[in-house]
């Protein structure tokens, strides 16, 4: 199955952005993408079964609150939840290539456009390590769901880097385009405003 919402996009520069992310999580604090592979892609049959519960979990936790619910147009929601089933699906199936990191890494990009907050996306991470992993706990023997939360949470932390990375450096750059300066100096200044900043919190 070809999923269309992102591989009609150009994903060029973001492949270079996502190795450089990439490159900042020390090994054994992110995905594996040899042995965390292997186990994804043993329990992606039993995973796919979970797909709905999900995509209709994920879409009611959101549309329950009023500050994430607010994200959303009038009659979006099932395009959204098309997008979240393919994502799901795609990432469950694997392969964990440069392909699909670049493409996590967009997401970032794209959730700037929508106004949606890193708090808003980490708080769906969490909600989605929990509610796999109860599913495991579920289904599989102690060893099995140990393994497949183990792999899954490493996947979520390091999706959940990319796309707040990303996040970051597209508002950085977006605004600096804007204001015609060159994004480098900008991160500069930022540095240089924010010492200035805490320095202004320091008593007496
Ligand atoms: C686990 C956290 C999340 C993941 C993995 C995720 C993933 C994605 C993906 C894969 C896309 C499509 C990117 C593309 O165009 O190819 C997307 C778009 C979108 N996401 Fe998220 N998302 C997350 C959290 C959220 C939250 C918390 C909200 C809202 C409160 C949200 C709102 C949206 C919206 C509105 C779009 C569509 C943007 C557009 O095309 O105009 N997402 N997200």
């Amino acid at each position: 199955m070809v999923d269309s919402s992102f591989v009609e996009k150009n994903l060029g520069p973001f492949y270079r952005k996502a190795q450089e992310i990439w490159d900042q999580l020390p090994p054994k604090a992110r995905f594996r993408p040899l042995e965390d592979g292997k186990v994804l892609a043993r329990y992606a049959p039993l995973m796919e079964g979970w797909v709905e519960e999900v995509v209709q979990g994920f879409y009611d936790t959101l549309f329950a609150h009023p500050p994430t619910r607010a994200v959303f147009r009038e009659g979006e929601r099932p395009a959204r939840e098309k997008t979240l089933r393919d994502w799901y699906l795609r990432t469950i199936r694997g392969p964990f290539n440069g392909q699909y990191f670049a493409w996590q890494a967009l997401v970032g990009l794209v959730h700037v456009r929508r106004g949606v907050t890193n708090a808003m996306m980490a708080s769906m991470w969490n909600w989605l390590t929990e509610t796999v992993e109860r599913k495991a706990w579920a289904s599989l023997s102690e060893g099995e769901a140990q393994a497949l939360a183990e792999a899954w949470r490493r996947l979520a932390f390091t999706v959940m880097a990319l796309i707040a990375e990303e996040y970051l450096e597209a508002y950085l750059e977006a605004l600096a385009q804007a204001l015609g300066q060159d994004p480098e100096a900008f991160i500069g200044r930022a540095q240089a405003e924010a010492a200035r900043l805490l320095e202004g919190l320091t008593p007496g």
